[in-house]
Order: structure tokens, then C-alpha cells, then sequence
């Protein structure tokens, strides 16, 4: 183990921030680069256009639409640590990638709008979360607006999220009243001066029954915060790192991200807490950040970011070892040694070809077809990286192609989109039709889009009336098959020729479970 490997992976911070749209991710993203030092003045870059400067507009379709389909990267300094935002589409219409993401980073900080609570977008992100353990800091936000009882929100966080929760930061009073926060972890008040360009003034205080609390925001609120404290302290046992790490306890923070509010804090105690780059399991073995040989795997893809030239990027994350550029390396899926002259580094909002990157990094390889979703590379050894799997779609729509001259286009498109996961195919066994199956509405507008402007096809979207695919297997052959056949009008493949039972209504996938106990059904594509 070399040193100065094990020193850049205990600086690497990777994680995403998720949260529903509007509750405020892209501020909250925009304040850490600002305290990175990535942007230099707050509000330079004004929230929610973030999205729309060159480190995610990278589709004409985001342009179109001014919402983020992309997932971009984000890597910025901040003290010692060296950290990573992947970004995921909020947008209520993500794709499968938003999942994807989340099985590139070692933690989220989920972003709450204290008067909206918990929004169906991050419930659906958090199942993710939960599957994997990672570990959750969540963030309370636009307390200077009126919102709900902080208790209220607590106890929805635990409930909607399944989560235990530690409030580690405490409001006192709400909205127009909102004086600040009492800082559990660290000790102190910081008091809130509504402003975009200010960063909040810390009062460091021994113990929240000294007077000087009273003088700072008056004795009736002095009065409830302790008694709110002391609530808190009866009711949530003391903050454990170890819980939190294991993704059994979320701390919370509570703040205002357009006001730079509480932000710091919140920074402040991730890059403690969080953890560095983690082992990661492949088919084969663990294997461990700190060994010294190379490895990474492919977790998105990014088409034709540039109209003008047909070229692809490959979002390639650091596993274990260290990247150079201008090495080969093994390409697992084709057994084939592979180097890279370019590969891109997404630092402080820019590209930049880099030299080298560690566990943790994000490098952007471009690529002209060679790469699939998953794909491992290695510094030789034979490995294969798990926890990537689809997800049951749960919209579906039959592809018929739109203009018979480009049949073959539309053909390879489809291929090629489905390979950067934007999408599922199916193919019907019954009567080999295409269905295209994704987790939002929006999908389905992208890949007409795009098949159109990237590959000059044309496709035509029919109804199919489905509830889930799911993949089905069993250790019974004849169970198996005899499934099938019973079932043959609703059996389709995946694009590894995998089982797929289509379910049209939930009754149906149900009464289909009770009645074959022998077969398997699963909701995600790896098991
Ligand atoms: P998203 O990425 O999660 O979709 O949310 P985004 O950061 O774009 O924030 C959504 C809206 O909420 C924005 O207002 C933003 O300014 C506002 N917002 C974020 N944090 C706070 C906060 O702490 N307090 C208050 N009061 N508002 C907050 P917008 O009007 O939609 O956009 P804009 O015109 O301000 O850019």
C-alpha cells in the first residue's frame, strides 16, 4: 500500500445530493462549489441556471427543456479534502441514470423543503439508498420561509424515509421569526442575517444555558430552545457515527441554502463524517480503494455531447489503485488492453485532461462506441463490478419505427441509447414487438429526440397497458418453463436475453406470484 495512495483516498469526499424538484439541491450545490472556492462570487452563477452553464448542458434536449437530463460531475477542494458531487435530475421525469449514480457515491445529503416535507422523488431515491446502506445527512431547507414544526418534520423524515433520525443543528423559530440555529454538533448559535452574500456569523457558546443566549435572540426563545433540546436529547439517542455510517441514522441539519445559511455547517461536519471511498464488491472478491492495482467501472454514458462530432463520454469511477492517462488498460467485456490520451477530470465546473485521479474520482473518458454501462477496467486482473442493476420500468410504450428508409438507423440508435441507459428494452416473445420500458414520461420524448437528431430516425410510440417487468427466474427448470409457457403472451427478453414476465395490472403480478412459488421475481436486474 503506497502512502500517498492512502492519502489521496482518505481526502475523497464522493458523494450526490438528491431531493425532490425545487426543494433546493441546485442552491444548496451552487453555496458548496462557493465555499470551495469553485465560483467565486454567490450568485454568480444564479440558482437554478447552474444547470444551464456548460457543465451540464451538454444535449441540446436540456437546453430545450431547462432541466438537467444529464448527470455531470463536480469536483472542488475544500480544506484538505478533495470532493465530489455527482449530480442527479431532480427533474420528476429522471431516468434510470439518477439511480445509477447512486451507486457511484459513498453518501447523499438529501435537500427537504421544511413546508413540503418529504416529496415523492426523494422517497424513491431513498429505496435506493436504503438497498445499498449508504449512509444519509439530510438537509432542512428554506427555514426563512414559513414551514412546518421542526418535531412534524423529524418524525415524517423517520417515517417516509425509514430512517432513524439525529437532529444535529436546531432552528429557533421559523419564517419571518427565524432567528438562526443552535449547532448540536459543534456547539454554538449561529445567528441568520437574510442575505445572499454573507456567510453567517458563528457565536461560539459553552452551553446553550448561558445568558448570553438570552441576549442573542431574546429570553422567550432562549427559553424554547432549550426546551426543545432537551426534548430532543430525551427522545433521540446521541448522534453515532458508526450508525450513521452503516446508513442506520441520518443527521439532520437545518438551514436556508439561497441565504448561504447553515451551509457551512452542514459542509463542515460531512467532510468529517462521511466516508471516504469505500471496498467495493465485485463478482469475483472485495476489492479494497487502497490496492494498488487499477480498477473502475462504467457507471453512465454520455452520448454525443457534441452535435459535431459523433463522440461519447464514459463516466468512469475510481475503484481501487490509481488512473494514468496514457496506460493501458484491461477492458474487462472485450478483453482488450485499452490507454487513454484524453481522459477529462471535472474540476471547479471545467474539464481538464488529467494526469492522474484516485478512488473516489470520476473520470470522463471519450469514447466512440467501445463502452457499455458497467463495464469494469482494470490494470489486468479479471473483474467484474455488482450493484448496478436496472430497475422494473414502470412506463412502457411499444417503438415502431416511423420512416422505413432508416430502418437500420433506428435500429442502431435504439441500441446505442439503450446501451447509455436511458432507457429498457424488452422485446415481446409473443409477437416480437420493441417495448420501450422507463421510469419517467420524459424518457420516451428524449429518445424520439434524439433518435431523430443523432441518428436521423424516426420512431412512433404505441399504448401498451403494462404495470411492471420483472425479471423471472427459478432453480426449477420445468416450474420455470411451465411458467412460461402458461404465460407466453406476456414473456418478453431484455437485451441479454434475459426472462422478463410482463404484468399488466398489480393483481395480476400478485396472483402470478402466489400461484408459481417455485419462480423468482425480481424488481431490479441483479440478484
Ligand atoms: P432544485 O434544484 O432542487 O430544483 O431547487 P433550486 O435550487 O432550483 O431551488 C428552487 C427554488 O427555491 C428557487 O427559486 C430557489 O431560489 C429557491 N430556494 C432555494 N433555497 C431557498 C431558501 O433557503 N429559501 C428560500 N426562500 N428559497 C430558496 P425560484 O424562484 O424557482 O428560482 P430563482 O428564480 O430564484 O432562481
Amino acid at each position: 500500500m503506497s502512502e500517498e495512495l492512502n492519502r489521496e483516498i482518505a481526502k475523497r469526499r464522493t458523494f450526490a445530493i438528491i431531493s425532490h424538484p425545487d426543494a433546493g439541491k441546485t442552491t444548496l450545490t451552487e453555496k458548496l462549489l462557493l465555499f470551495g472556492g469553485a465560483i467565486h462570487v454567490a450568485g454568480a452563477v444564479k440558482s437554478n441556471k447552474i444547470k444551464k452553464t456548460a457543465t451540464s448542458d451538454w444535449m441540446e434536449i436540456e437546453k430545450q427543456r431547462g432541466i438537467s437530463v444529464a448527470t455531470s460531475v463536480m469536483g472542488f477542494n475544500y480544506g484538505d479534502y478533495k470532493i465530489n458531487i455527482l449530480d442527479t435530475p431532480g427533474h420528476q421525469d429522471f431516468a434510470e441514470d439518477t439511480f445509477r449514480t447512486l451507486t457511484a457515491v459513498d453518501s447523499v445529503i438529501i435537500v427537504v423543503d421544511v413546508a413540503k416535507g418529504v416529496e415523492t422523488q426523494t422517497r424513491r431515491l431513498m429505496e435506493v439508498c436504503r438497498m445499498r446502506n449508504t449512509p444519509v445527512i439530510i438537509f432542512v431547507n428554506k427555514l426563512d420561509r414559513e414551514g412546518r414544526d421542526p418535531f412534524d418534520i423529524l418524525d415524517e423524515l423517520e417515517q417516509e424515509l425509514q430512517i432513524s433520525v439525529r437532529p444535529l443543528s436546531w432552528p429557533i423559530n421559523i419564517g419571518a421569526k427565524f432567528k438562526g440555529v443552535y449547532n448540536i454538533y459543534e456547539q454554538g448559535l449561529d445567528l441568520f442575517t437574510p442575505s445572499k452574500q454573507t456567510i453567517s456569523e458563528r457565536v461560539e457558546i459553552e452551553d446553550v444555558n448561558s445568558p448570553l443566549v438570552d441576549e442573542l435572540v431574546g429570553e422567550t426563545d432562549a427559553a424554547k430552545l432549550r426546551e426543545d433540546l432537551e426534548l430532543i436529547d430525551g427522545v433521540y439517542p446521541e448522534f453515532d457515527e458508526q450508525q450513521y455510517l452503516e446508513g442506520k441514522v441520518a443527521p439532520v441539519f437545518f438551514g436556508s441554502a439561497l441565504n448561504t445559511f447553515g451551509v457551512k455547517e452542514l459542509l463542515d461536519c460531512f467532510v468529517k463524517i462521511a466516508p471516504a471511498p469505500k471496498p467495493i464488491e465485485a463478482v469475483e472478491r472485495t476489492v479494497n480503494p487502497q490496492e494498488e492495482g487499477f480498477s473502475g467501472f462504467v457507471f453512465k454514458i454520455h452520448a454525443n455531447m457534441d452535435p459535431n462530432h459523433r463522440s461519447c463520454i464514459a463516466f468512469v469511477k475510481i475503484c481501487s489503485g490509481k488512473f494514468e492517462r496514457n496506460v493501458n488498460y484491461r477492458h474487462v467485456r472485450s478483453d482488450k488492453m485499452m490507454r487513454f490520451a484524453a481522459p477529462t477530470a471535472f474540476m471547479a465546473q471545467k474539464k481538464n485532461i488529467v494526469d492522474e485521479a484516485y478512488p473516489g474520482d470520476i473520470v470522463g473518458i471519450p469514447d466512440t462506441g467501445n463502452f457499455k454501462i458497467g463495464d469494469t477496467l482494470t490494470s489486468g486482473e479479471l473483474l467484474h463490478f455488482k450493484g448496478l442493476p436496472s430497475f422494473s420500468p414502470e412506463m412502457f410504450k411499444y417503438i415502431e419505427n416511423a420512416d422505413p428508409m432508416k430502418a437500420k438507423q433506428l435500429e442502431k440508435g435504439i441500441r446505442q441509447l439503450m446501451d447509455e441507459g436511458v432507457a429498457q428494452m424488452f422485446t415481446n416473445q409473443f409477437n416480437g414487438r420493441k417495448i420501450i420500458g422507463t421510469v419517467g414520461q420524459l424518457q420516451f420524448e428524449v429518445i424520439q429526440y434524439r433518435l431523430l437528431h443523432e441518428y436521423g430516425a424516426q420512431c412512433r410510440w404505441e399504448p401498451i397497458s403494462l404495470y411492471k417487468a420483472c425479471w423471472v427466474e427459478s432453480d426449477d427448470e420445468a416450474a420455470l418453463a411451465a411458467f412460461k409457457k402458461r404465460k407466453h403472451q406476456f414473456m418478453a427478453t431484455d437485451k441479454e436475453g434475459r426472462d422478463v414476465f410482463l404484468a399488466d395490472s398489480n393483481y395480476v403480478l400478485q396472483m402470478a406470484r402466489a400461484d408459481n412459488p417455485k419462480v423468482n421475481f425480481h424488481f431490479a436486474s441483479e440478484f
